[in-house]
């Protein structure tokens, strides 16, 4: 059973997907990266999940993320799989599925929980940084298909807070106020957030949301 944790490298792989060879690392290049397993081909919740992905396609790229899929059957089972999901989620995929039959990236990965099923992967979500180090990992059931609007959510306050010393407080959604970090003093606060502080408590000062980089 992998062992990563948050702050990890990411660890890279060459696989075999429904859009060729890739190296994981090649693929994402300078983007952020989402990488997600999923339990089998062929399957009712995976479908409407990569038919969801396929759909939000434009919404992950304006977020400069690129969307990498796994599963662990194969490249023949993905492409008929494909087919189906195109025609009843009524969109075309997008991204590359990994075809994972010798489970090497869901082994390297962490994504077969042996006491919820031995051969098959559960719902990992992995979300990569720039700097190739693991950001985010959430994992689902096989039963419980993910919420993609919430994954766009964190991405945003993931990006957020990379490149702003704030934090984002329950339930935030991109353009609302945000947390100024404990570690910032009041004077370093003062010149950091031109548009002003309001000091609730010592300890929590919300700020207007800075601009948001990728
Ligand atoms: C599904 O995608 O519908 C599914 C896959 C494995 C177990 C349960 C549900």
């Amino acid at each position: 059973m992998s062992e990563l944790k948050l702050g990890d490298k990411a660890p890279n792989f060459d696989a075999e997907t429904s859009e060729g060879k890739i190296n994981f690392y090649d693929y994402l290049g300078d983007s952020w990266g989402i990488l997600f397993s999923h339990p089998a081909d062929y399957t009712p919740v995976c479908t409407t999940e990569l038919g969801t992905v396929a759909n939000y396609k434009k919404e992950f790229e304006k977020r400069n993320v690129k969307v990498l899929a796994l599963s662990v059957d194969g490249l023949e089972s993905h492409k008929g799989w494909i087919k189906d999901i195109n025609e009843t989620q009524n969109t075309t995929v997008n991204f590359p599925i990994i075809a994972d039959e010798d489970r090497k990236v869901s082994n390297l990965y962490g994504m077969i929980h042996p006491k919820a099923d031995d051969t098959l992967t559960v719902r990992s979500v992995y979300v990569i940084g720039t700097d190739k180090t693991i950001k985010l990992m959430i994992t689902y059931p096989a039963s419980t298909g993910r919420n993609f609007d919430e994954l766009l959510r964190v991405i945003d306050s993931l990006q957020l807070t990379a490149y702003n010393k704030v934090a984002t407080p329950a339930n935030w959604k991109n353009g609302e106020d945000v947390v100024i970090s404990p570690s910032v003093t009041n004077e370093e606060a003062d010149k950091m957030f031109p548009k002003g502080y309001k000091t609730v408590k010592p300890y929590l000062r919300m700020t207007p949301q800075p601009e948001l980089k990728k």
